[in-house]
């Protein structure tokens, strides 16, 4: 099985790419990470800033450079442009981004021929998709962070509810990062049970479609919360990116509800979305086509629809 120590790119040294920067030096996952930013002084001093901690990591060269240092990464991870003020949605930066991304990728794959490309900027789903569209890159080798951030904060806060650790849930959301995903209920589990038998054989909370509801509800929210309160969201949607990083690092074959191009999956094609996928070293090796309830089918549609509705309007 092939595996490497990678060098990571990250485009954008603002408060998600300099967070990620700084989780993937903990990690020692990189061998090298190069920081690009329009803004070179922000960039310089962020890695200077890592440089000097580096004494407490493993091994890593960190440094600034320009789009040419893309050249031999085998990720390049894309956190360049606007973010959300408070009481924005993400798909208000739309037109912002996708201005942004029209300049930008060609920068990118210019250099980074082979590299798989890893969006994270937001609305991310339509942004997957433009920058699909505009490098030519094959599918496997364009993922978008999607809903694994959201699927963190669903783990975390089953965890709590029903006093489980995070890691013995497994509980996905999917669609559009954004206002319009949807929790798969149908397909949860907790110690491999799904919720009910869970709930029926554990004395622990009851299962109340209400109180799962108000858990989704806050995930969903969680983001606008966030930002209202501190004005972004950095350290959890970083950890996501190590997350996806390492997976395909370390071939993995990690499932994870990433952004992919689908194509007949309840009908949807041509949009990027989030489903659980299968991601190692050649990115998504593939989705999974999610036996969904009737209900969920209805807003997984629903939310490929606004998103295909988005990609209309943006006259991409
Ligand atoms: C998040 O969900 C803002 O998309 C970012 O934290």
């Amino acid at each position: 099985m092939r595996q490497l120590k990678p060098k990571i790119a990250i485009v954008g040294a603002g408060n998600v790419g300099s967070t990620f920067a700084f989780s993937l030096m903990i990690s020692g996952l990189a061998r090298e990470i190069v920081l690009i930013d329009k803004n070179e002084s922000l960039a310089k001093g962020e890695c200077m800033d890592l440089n000097h901690g580096l004494s407490f990591a493993q091994p890593t060269k960190i440094y600034a450079a320009g789009f040419e240092s893309c050249k031999d990464a085998d990720i390049v991870v894309i956190t360049a442009g606007a973010n959300q003020k408070p009481g924005q949605s993400r798909t208000d930066l739309v037109k912002a981004n996708v201005a942004i991304f029209k300049e930008l990728i060609p920068d990118i794959t210019k250099y980074a021929t082979n590299a798989i490309l890893l969006v994270v900027t937001n609305p991310v789903d339509i942004l997957t998709y433009v920058t699909l569209k505009i490098s030519g890159f094959p599918s496997n080798r364009i993922i978008g962070s999607g809903t694994v951030l959201d699927t963190a904060r669903l783990k975390y806060m089953l965890s709590e509810y029903y006093k489980v650790d995070a890691s013995n849930i497994h509980a996905y959301i999917i669609g559009e990062h954004g206002d319009t995903e949807l929790p798969v209920w149908s397909n949860a589990t907790i110690g491999g049970m799904d919720i009910e038998t869970f709930c029926s054989v554990c004395a622990r909370k009851s299962n109340s479609k209400n109180e799962l509801e108000e858990i989704f509800d806050n995930v969903k929210n969680a983001a606008y919360q966030i930002i209202q309160a501190k004005g972004a969201t950095n350290y959890s949607i970083a950890l996501s990116l190590v997350k996806i990083s390492q997976a395909i690092v370390r071939n993995e074959n990690s499932i994870l509800p990433v952004s992919t191009l689908i194509t007949d999956f309840y009908g949807i094609s041509d949009v990027c979305i989030s489903i659980p996928a299968i991601v190692n070293i050649t990115g998504v090796e593939q989705y999974l086509k999610l036996n969904l309830s009737d209900q969920e089918q209805k807003l997984f549609v629903k939310s490929a629809k606004a998103l295909k509705d988005i990609i209309k309007a943006s006259n991409f």
